[in-house]
C-alpha cells in the first residue's frame, strides 16, 4: 500500500515523484495548487513512508497507483509524472486511459533503456549492494541539478537522497532498467498531455522529450530555461506557471 500526502479539494492532480526522492519533492506543487486542486502525491514502493522496500516492475507500480485512486474514490485525475514518475505515469495511463484526464511527462522518456544505460544500471545496483545509499549523493546530484540550482534545493535534494533506503534503490533502479519501451503506444495516448523538458538537463536531452511530444497526438511542449532535472524544485515558479496554465486551458473547457 502507498503511503501519500494530500491537501486541497476540487479536481484531482496526482504527482509522481523522481529517483530516489520522495513525495517532499512536491512541497512547492503541494502549496501552491492545493488552493484549486485536490493534490495527491504518493510515495513509490520504498521510498518516503510506502515501506517495508520490496521489488516491483513498473505495472505493479501502476496496480498500486489504481488501488490507491480506488481507496481515495478518484474517479479521474491530471496526472503528472517526473522522471521515473513518467516511467510510471505513461504505462499507467495506457492501462488505464478512462481515469487520466490530463497527462504531464516531464523530464522523461518513453523509450527503454540503452544498452549502455543497463550497464550503468547494474553498476549503481552494485555501488548500492556494496556502499549503501552513501554511493548515491554526489553522483546523482551531478545528474539531477543543473548548474544554477539554488543552493537550498541543492541541500533539500541531498537530505532526500540520504534518507532514501539502500534496498529500495536497488529494486527502483532494476525497475528503471528492465522497463518496457513505449515509444510505438505514445499514438494510442488520447488525453492532453505536456511534456515538460529542462534546458540544462544532463539525463533528458530536450530534443528527445520534444521528439516525445511530436509522437503523442495531443500533446505541447515546454521548455524551462536554465534548470536540470529537477525543474519543479530549480524554478518552482516557473513550473507551477507552465502546469498551471496546461490546467487552466482545459478546465475552461
Ligand atoms: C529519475 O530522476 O527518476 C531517474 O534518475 C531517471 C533515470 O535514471 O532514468
Amino acid at each position: 500500500m502507498l503511503s501519500f500526502a494530500e491537501r486541497g479539494r476540487g479536481p484531482v492532480l496526482l504527482f509522481i515523484h523522481a529517483f530516489p526522492l520522495d513525495h517532499t519533492m512536491w512541497r512547492a506543487q503541494i502549496d501552491f495548487f492545493s488552493e484549486r486542486y485536490r493534490v495527491i502525491a504518493p510515495d513509490i514502493l520504498g521510498f518516503g513512508g510506502s515501506q517495508p522496500p520490496r521489488s516491483w516492475t513498473m505495472p505493479d507500480m501502476g496496480q498500486e497507483l489504481a488501488d490507491l485512486i480506488d481507496r481515495l474514490q478518484v474517479e479521474k485525475c491530471a496526472l503528472i509524472g517526473l522522471s521515473i514518475g513518467g516511467y510510471i505515469a505513461l504505462p499507467f495511463t495506457l492501462a488505464y486511459p478512462d481515469r487520466v484526464e490530463r497527462l504531464v511527462l516531464a523530464h522523461t522518456r518513453a523509450r527503454a533503456d540503452l544498452e549502455a544505460e543497463r550497464v550503468n544500471r547494474n553498476a549503481m545496483i552494485d555501488g548500492l549492494r556494496k556502499d549503501g545509499i552513501a554511493t548515491l549523493p554526489d553522483k546523482m546530484l551531478r545528474r539531477l541539478l543543473g548548474a544554477d540550482a539554488p543552493a537550498e534545493v541543492r541541500d533539500f535534494v541531498r537530505a532526500s537522497i540520504e534518507r532514501a533506503s539502500a534496498e529500495a534503490s536497488v529494486h527502483a533502479v532494476t525497475a528503471m532498467r528492465d522497463r518496457a519501451d513505449q515509444t510505438d503506444n505514445l499514438a494510442r495516448l488520447r488525453c492532453p498531455t505536456l511534456v515538460i523538458a529542462g534546458s540544462g538537463d544532463a539525463i533528458l536531452k530536450v530534443e528527445d522529450c520534444e521528439a516525445m511530444a511530436k509522437a503523442i497526438p495531443a500533446a505541447e511542449f515546454a521548455v524551462i530555461p536554465r534548470t536540470g532535472h529537477l525543474s519543479n524544485l530549480e524554478d518552482s515558479v516557473a513550473f507551477n506557471r507552465m502546469l498551471d496554465q496546461f490546467l487552466k486551458r482545459y478546465d475552461s473547457k
